[in-house]
């Protein structure tokens, strides 16, 4: 077992990586001394699966757990699954000290996160992430969130977990192409901050596809670290935070053209680190091999690079312009300068954005 700490003051947690450590939530949450009385929201499949663990742990540490179940899939995270969230706590009585726990993928983790964050004022989180995605990036950082109909994440807040557990077991029930979707998260790693990590995924990528543990658990493990030291830099996304959505401009813009429903956001985000390396290629700041070494990469780990056939450049444009990142009317890019760095770009011309997106 690993531990990464987040250092935010006060609001400071630990990260425990490894196998087999669900079976020590019980014990982990009884040190930070909330409440007896638990709502472990999760989805019908992961409850199936892991959730007598996490009950049997709980329970033999004293707690009481209220079971609530939420639908899987994207189009559960609104404010009417909040709802029912609310409604199920406020039915059994939990009160400011009652904690959430959130086990499951990040559609479980946003949600979960935004009810503790705003069930009476907030109650303590914890995140059992069960997806690599989850446990590489959305159970990290406290961003939570439900969606609007106009918008992905638009009604959420800042609210840091109080302790995450990454059981890498849980990933070998994970179906291969979450599990490559979660793998986008970590290659974004390796182009944003850290080169060592984009070297060993380089060598070692066909383990991870394999599910190998200690591989899996080497790259949550160094996944965490980076987000950890960025978000207690930056904990509210105030400048460098935005790094971390290298490849999200274009991902989010191909996930919203294409209906959430084509591509899983790991594979979308594969598309946008692709067009941004592209781009950071056409304005000079990037080496070709560089940009080579980053879609190569993209597609060994089993993600698509280029942009759907049939979407037109400018309904690719005008998703971007409708980005909530798009300040001012100017798009924000995050562009790789070389392999472990990156900076963010508000000056990209249309017409260089237009040669990309035709490429
Ligand atoms: P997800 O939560 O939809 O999970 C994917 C699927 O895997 C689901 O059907 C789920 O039931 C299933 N599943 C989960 N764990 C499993 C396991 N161990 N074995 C088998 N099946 C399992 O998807 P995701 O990729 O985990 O998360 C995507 C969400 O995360 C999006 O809503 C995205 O906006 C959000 N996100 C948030 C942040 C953040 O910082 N808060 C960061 C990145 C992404
Ligand atoms: N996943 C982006 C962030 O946490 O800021």
């Amino acid at each position: 077992m690993e531990a990464v700490r987040v250092k935010l003051g006060l609001r400071s947690y630990y990260i425990y990586i490894g196998t087999g450590v669900i079976g020590n939530l019980g014990r982990r949450m009884k040190e930070l001394a909330c409440g007896k009385k638990v709502m472990l929201v999760s989805n019908p499949a992961v409850l199936s699966m892991y959730g007598d663990k996490v009950k049997k742990s709980l329970a033999g540490c004293g707690f009481k757990v209220v079971t609530a179940e939420i639908g899987a899939g994207e189009e559960y995270k609104t404010l009417a699954t909040a709802g029912k969230l609310y409604d199920t706590a406020f039915t059994s009585e939990m009160d400011r000290r009652s904690p959430v726990v959130a086990l499951g993928g990040g559609v479980v983790g946003d949600v979960a996160g935004f009810v503790a964050a705003t069930y009476m004022r907030g109650v303590p989180f914890i995140q059992v992430p069960t997806t690599l995605l989850a446990q590489v990036d959305s159970s990290v950082g406290g961003k939570v969130a439900v969606n609007h109909p106009r918008g992905k994440n638009i009604i959420g807040a800042f609210y840091q977990p109080r302790l995450v557990l990454a059981d890498i077991n849980t990933l070998e029930t994970l179906p291969p192409r979450e599990l490559r979707s979660g793998l986008a998260e970590v290659i974004k790693y390796g182009v944003i901050w850290d080169s060592k990590l984009f070297t060993w995924l380089e060598e070692h990528i066909e383990l991870l596809l394999c599910g190998e543990r200690k591989a899996l658990a080497h790259v949550v493990r160094e996944s965490c670290r980076v987000k950890a030291k960025v978000v207690e830099e930056d904990e509210t996304e105030q400048g460098l935070r935005a790094i971390l959505n290298f490849g999200h401009t274009v991902g989010h813009a191909v996930e919203a053209l294409t209906g959430y429903k084509r591509y899983t956001h790991g594979e979308a985000v594969g598309i946008g680190m692709a067009a941004a390396a592209r781009l950071a290629e056409a304005l000079g700041m990037l080496p070709g091999p560089d940009r080579a070494r980053i879609e190569a990469l993209v597609r060994r780990a089993g993600m698509p690079v280029d942009l759907p056939a049939g979407l037109s450049s400018g309904a690719v444009l005008e998703s971007l312009y409708h980005d909530k990142k798009a300040a001012g009317g100017r798009l924000t890019f995050v562009l790789p300068e070389g392999i472990g760095k990156v900076s963010v770009r508000r000056d990209v011309k249309e017409e260089v954005l237009r040669k990309i997106i035709r490429y």
